[in-house]
């Protein structure tokens, strides 16, 4: 016991030190191209191992039931509480519509999110789920699908957002979708909340009348989730939906890296970060694009970059493991209109937002393009020519843009 508040983990629990150091250490030789990923600051690594852990507090600023909380409700009113994103749109539910209401949301295929009422999720268990989908040809939602879906089932929540549709969405024709239809409209912002809070990409609070969000991704921030509202009629429902509704406590010490990553957010830095995101998407997308790969939607407007594989006969799991072979970490992910088993996925979904951390600019991108094209045509012809000299190629901008040092 008497080294129990000096001891670090490695000393303690070798085992999962050894855990920690080598996920550092993957994280340092690897490229991360996973779109909901990113790469955090020191100060928010701080706020994340902080003392702050130990509080317990339930309730909100002004009304605890636990005392010794004045040093975590430093902030003005904003919900931060949702322990994740998926918690932050459980809550919504729980603040707007009742079990068995119809919601429509879009399709997990083109692009959604499991939260949004998908049928293995609770979401889709609980309410009439009904989904849009986007355009075959252009990959782009096909709003006139989502206005006569939504008269024919009349939901009482119209939800958007999702986690690999690469295209800004019309946030204002969604609102007249709901005001024709009387619904709510949610927007999840999840995946491009950085590039809103970077002033790169259309903001959807003008438009929604809730918005959430998760401060992992393009934020740049702890996992966790945000709720957001226009309207402040909704501040009291949602407030009681996140606690008691479906959260105890809260933790603390993510609330205040939450805090951190929204102070960073607010600097210059953070808008030339979001600008650099979508310039480096879209190099990433061109340089794909002219060696002949297939993109949904033929490109994007903001960090995810979505590659279809469905006229190469090759899957997008095939494509994950040939990438790791030379150390870019990457995911599987469907593609409009495609299986629903994951192994016969045809799509990879590419992100920028962590590489762009690092600091790897459009020149960086264009040689990630063609070193990703030359695995993919490895992959296709199961050729093993050229892995050891792409991996040092991927090896070498690990080392020009060091992380953690
Ligand atoms: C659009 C969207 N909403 C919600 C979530 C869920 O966030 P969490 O993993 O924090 O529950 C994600 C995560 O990928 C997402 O992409």
């Amino acid at each position: 016991m008497s080294d129990f508040f000096t001891a670090a983990v490695d000393k303690t629990d070798p085992l999962i030190g050894d855990a920690l150091a080598g996920e550092l250490h993957r994280q340092q030789t690897q490229i991360e191209l996973i779109a909901s990923e990113n790469i955090v600051s020191r100060a928010v690594l701080d706020a994340l191992g902080h003392p702050m852990t130990n509080k317990t507090l339930e309730g909100y600023p002004g009304n605890r039931f636990h005392g010794g909380g004045e040093l975590v409700d430093v902030c003005d009113y904003v919900n931060a509480q949702p322990h994740s994103g998926t918690q932050a749109n459980q809550a919504v539910f729980f603040a707007t519509v009742k079990p068995g209401d119809p919601i429509l949301s879009l399709d997990l295929a083109a692009g959604g999110h499991l939260s949004h009422g998908a049928a293995p999720n609770q979401s889709g268990r609980w309410f009439d789920a009904h989904h849009y989908g986007v355009d075959r040809d252009s990959g782009l939602i096909d709003y006139d699908e989502v206005e006569r879906i939504a008269a024919e089932v009349r939901p009482a929540l119209l939800i958007t957002g999702g986690s690999a549709y690469p295209r800004v969405i019309d946030f204002a024709r969604m609102r007249r979708i709901a005001d024709v239809v009387g619904a709510l409209l949610l927007v999840d912002m999840a995946h491009f909340a950085g590039l809103v809070a970077a002033g790169a990409h259309p903001s959807p609070l003008p438009h929604a009348d809730i918005v959430t969000c998760t401060t992992t991704k393009t934020m740049r921030g702890p996992r966790g989730g945000l709720i957001l509202s226009r309207d402040s009629t909704w501040a009291k429902q949602l407030q009681s939906a996140i606690f008691p509704g479906v959260q105890g406590s809260l933790h603390s010490q993510i609330i205040a890296a939450k805090a951190v990553c929204l102070g960073e957010a607010l600097q210059d830095d953070f808008k030339t970060y979001g600008r650099q995101v979508v310039e480096n998407a879209r190099c990433l997308a061109q340089i794909l694009s002219d060696q002949g790969i297939k993109l949904v939607s033929g490109g994007t407007d903001t960090h995810i970059v979505l590659l279809d594989f469905s006229s190469m006969a090759l899957t997008g799991q095939q494509v994950q493991d040939s990438l790791a072979r030379i150390n870019l970490t990457s995911n599987k992910n469907p593609i409009p209109f495609d299986s629903t088993r994951p192994s016969e996925w045809a799509g990879l979904r590419l992100g920028v937002a962590a590489a762009t951390t690092r600091g790897l600019g459009p020149a960086d991108f264009e040689l990630l393009g063609k070193v990703i094209a030359r695995a993919i045509a490895r992959c296709a012809v199961a050729d093993d020519a050229g892995v050891e000299a792409d991996r040092q190629q991927v090896l070498a901008l690990c080392r020009r843009f060091p992380i953690y040092p």
